[in-house]
Parts: C-alpha cells; sequence; structure tokens
C-alpha cells in the first residue's frame, strides 16, 4: 500500500469513528436530565462509568435499542444488584446523542 492510501485510510478511521458524536451536547443532555447525580465519566458512582458501558457495548449492534428501552424503563441486574429507576423525561432524541456519545466510550471531546 502506498503512504497517499495509509494517510487517507486513517483519516476516514479517525473522522468516521467519531463523526455523529457530539460529547459537548450529550454531556449538557445528561447533566440536565439528571443522569450525572449517578453517572460519571471514568468511575462508578451508584451507576457504572459511562466509559465502562462503551466498553461492555462494543462492536455490539443491538445496544442502542437496548439501552434506549433501559434508561426510560430502568432496570438492575447487568452492573449490580442496585436498579436504576425509570427516566421517563428524557426525548428519544435527546437520549440518543447520549448514548451515542456513551457507545463511544464517552470521549471528553
Ligand atoms: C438514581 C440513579 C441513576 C440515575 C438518575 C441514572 N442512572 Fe443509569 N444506571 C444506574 C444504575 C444503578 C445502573 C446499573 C443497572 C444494572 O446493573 O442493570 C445504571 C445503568 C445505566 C446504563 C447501562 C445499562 C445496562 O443495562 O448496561 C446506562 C447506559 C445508563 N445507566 C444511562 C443513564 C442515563 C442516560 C441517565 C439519565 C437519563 C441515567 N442513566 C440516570 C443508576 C442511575
Amino acid at each position: 500500500m502506498n503512504r497517499l492510501l495509509i494517510a487517507s485510510l486513517t483519516m476516514f478511521a479517525a473522522t468516521h469513528a467519531f463523526a455523529d458524536v457530539d460529547a459537548a451536547k450529550a454531556q449538557g443532555i445528561a447533566s440536565k436530565n439528571m443522569c450525572f447525580s449517578c453517572h460519571a465519566v471514568d468511575h462508578k458512582v451508584v451507576g457504572p462509568a459511562y466509559h465502562d458501558v462503551g466498553e461492555k457495548y462494543k462492536g455490539d449492534a443491538a445496544a442502542m435499542a437496548t439501552l434506549m428501552k433501559k434508561v426510560k424503563g430502568g432496570g438492575s441486574g447487568v452492573w449490580g444488584a442496585v436498579p436504576m429507576p425509570p427516566n421517563p423525561g428524557i426525548s428519544d432524541a435527546d437520549l440518543k446523542v447520549v448514548l451515542t456519545w456513551v457507545l463511544a466510550g464517552a470521549p471528553k471531546q
């Protein structure tokens, strides 16, 4: 492979992986919806670190749908016995922004 091709493939991979992740917007929405009262990016609070959630579901194509339901309806047993209460107030559009960010490993930027 020539160098130009490698460079453009690397650039494609870099821009593509985080193409629709908006970390600032996601953190604003999570903050407004009180998600950060139980979650942090890089350590466990009441719920798991968002970084760890991203790692757990890496490559899982069904994760977005599963987690949309789980956050809206609440539940327990995946990370421990402590349940997450339902969060019915967050809109699907807002939740998708947050989960896209979480599933990307919750990058700071
Ligand atoms: C009152 C505390 C609390 C609040 C508020 C809360 N969570 Fe959670 N969350 C938890 C707990 C506890 C778990 C672990 C549940 C389990 O083990 O199945 C969890 C798990 C999760 C998971 C992983 C679920 C899984 O099945 O792997 C995601 C994603 C998540 N929360 C996102 C959110 C979002 C987004 C919000 C805000 C809309 C939010 N949480 C608000 C406590 C909370």
